[in-house]
């Protein structure tokens, strides 16, 4: 029968105190000018890889290994970070999506049903990421679902999009909107009245997260429900190509436009009756906006006019919120998380990151679930990321904030495992610029130096990892591995994350002189990382985690 309870792990004693360290974005890749760690001066990092080969290895840290729908999807924080606090592999929204579009399932079950109630007489709006990185939604589905819902009876649809150019190569965007734009041409031909009406660029409009800067939301709320943007166009294709051309403009950026008719007015602000999907699977960037659709009471900025719709998210973002309360597909169930587990073993926890990845080593890491499991036992503490700045240009970022506060924690004795996110090689990484990032990983080495050297005070043992690649590699390959160029002869900046795997190191006083990583899991992904954790907490991991990368010699 089920119990919390975890046995004694036969040869590893219970009480030392464990840094779990993940490193955002920070996979491992030869060596050359584009790779960013390599180029940064990362002594710690270095000297992990370089004096303990039994101590240091690499783990898969995308597609199928962590529930991708295939092992062409770049790994993500979100899958990274569920499958390290997991301990299992988890089919995760890109596929269940998939799966349930295929299947036809997603139509008969209640969160469509429930959105199609408005389909007779009034507008159904789409509202998402156009792109195809797979990270936060895929153009694909979107196609899909355009095509499910006006087959099934939708006559009017307004699609607002928010362009990527972080999954995947800025400029991109313009690609998009034109094949999007042809699905809607073809749906007008069939009589449907469908278009787009709203747009802007994801970081500047719409997807902040972890309530960094609600600014962000309502720049897209102004836009999407009352119609209202700075700019205006005809369609969406010129829009972007329009706002691409002023100087520094990026798809990650683009200000908020309203697509408007020819007596310039809006084709498609949110009305009474309507119905509204947000597209996205992913949560941690949907779930402000969620708020602001859903909820009553609402106080983060002047709504205006709150109109009275049926929401869906994709996906529903929060278990625990129960946010949005209609979705058209199940997230998947991620229960029995090592956190829960530890904290009912008795393991005091301490977890830190900045706003930006705040989420991500608390909400992701126990399985999409916000809250403390026993707040007696648990501390979590965000320290405020800087605000309306691309990370470029603060490319430290909070780094060494978050490594004080993880000394501080651990030499207090009062915590068994200490928990970080250190952001810098994903925050950086995603802006595409080079010289930047070099700094931000030279700021995270540092910073880890600081955790090690509090574990070495107290007799610990650090883990030191991270959730999937990113600053090893900021260019374009192709199939040989060399960096693809423009049409002008530059190369092309990758500013989105990598299939590359990512390092796991173990070490410090306490680690006990016969542990080293077994060569019997050559594959191990990051969903091995939890039973490795509870092992060197002194205990034995559930039977369906996946297996522990380490043995215990004598
Ligand atoms: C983002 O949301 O910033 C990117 O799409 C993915 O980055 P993350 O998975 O590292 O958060
Ligand atoms: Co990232």
């Amino acid at each position: 029968e089920f119990t919390w309870k975890l046995a004694d792990h036969p040869k590893l004693p219970k009480g030392k105190i464990i840094a779990v360290v993940v490193l955002d974005g920070w996979g491992e890749a030869s060596p050359d000018k584009f790779n960013c760690i390599h180029v940064a001066e990362t002594p710690t990092m270095d000297s992990l890889k370089n004096t303990a080969p039994d101590r240091w290895r690499l783990v898969r840290a995308h597609g199928t290994a962590v529930g991708l729908p295939t092992d062409d999807d770049m790994g993500n924080s979100e899958v990274g970070h569920n499958a390290l606090g997991a301990g299992r592999i988890y089919a995760q929204g890109a596929k269940l999506v998939d799966l349930a579009l295929a299947s036809g399932k997603l139509y008969e079950d209640e969160g469509f049903n429930y959105i199609k109630e408005s389909f007779a007489n009034n507008t159904l709006h789409l509202i998402g990421l156009m792109s195809d990185g797979g990270v936060h939604s895929r153009l694909d589905q979107l196609q899909l679902l355009l095509k499910g819902a006006s087959e099934r009876g939708a006559k009017r649809i307004r699609v607002h999009v928010l362009t990527d150019g972080r999954d995947v190569l800025d400029g991109t965007s313009v690609k998009f909107a034109e094949t999007l734009e042809k699905d809607l041409t073809e749906l007008r031909g069939k009589g449907i009245d469908a278009q787009v009406a709203s747009g802007g660029g994801r970081m500047y409009v719409t997807m902040d997260r972890y309530e960094n800067d609600w600014e962000v939301v309502k720049r897209g709320w102004d836009a999407q429900v009352l119609g209202e943007a700075p700019h205006k166009f005809k369609n969406v294709v010129e829009a972007i190509k329009k706002l691409r051309e002023a100087p520094n403009a990026n798809d990650q950026y683009l200000p908020p436009f309203a697509i408007v008719d020819e007596n310039e007015n809006p084709v498609g602000p949110i009305m009474d009756g309507d119905a509204v999907v947000t597209f996205n699977f992913r949560a941690d960037r949907m779930t402000m906006l969620a708020q602001a659709l859903e909820y009553e009471k609402f106080d983060k900025f002047d709504r205006v006019r709150f109109p009275k719709i049926r929401y869906a998210g994709m996906l529903q973002y929060d278990g625990e919120l129960k946010l949005p309360s209609h979705y058209l597909v199940s997230p998947p169930l991620i229960e029995r998380t090592s956190g829960e587990y530890l904290v009912h073993n008795g393991v005091r926890t301490f977890a830190c990151s900045e706003t930006v990845k705040f989420g991500h080593v608390t909400f992701f890491w126990n399985g999409n679930r916000s809250g403390y499991f026993n707040s007696e036992l648990e501390e979590y503490v965000e320290i405020p990321s800087d605000s309306g700045i691309t990370f470029n240009v603060q490319p430290k970022m909070k780094a060494l904030e978050i490594g004080e506060k993880a000394r501080d924690a651990i030499l207090s004795r009062k915590f068994d495992q200490v928990r970080v996110n250190i952001p810098n090689g994903d925050m950086v990484g995603h802006t595409g610029d080079i010289e930047a990032t070099i700094v931000a990983c030279k700021a995270a080495d540092e910073a880890v130096k600081m955790i090690l050297d509090a574990i070495e005070e107290v007799g610990g043992i650090y883990v030191v990892t991270a959730d999937h690649g990113n600053a090893e590699d900021m260019v374009k390959r192709n199939k040989k591995g060399e960096p693809l160029l423009d049409k002008d002869g530059k190369v092309q900046i990758q500013t989105s994350h990598t299939l590359q795997p990512v390092p796991v190191a173990i070490g410090g006083p306490g680690l006990s002189r016969g542990v080293k990583f077994r060569k019997d899991v050559p594959n191990g992904g990051l969903a091995n990382v939890a039973a490795t954790v509870m092992n060197l907490h002194g205990f034995v991991a559930p039977d369906d985690y996946e297996t522990s990368l380490i043995e215990v010699v004598d």
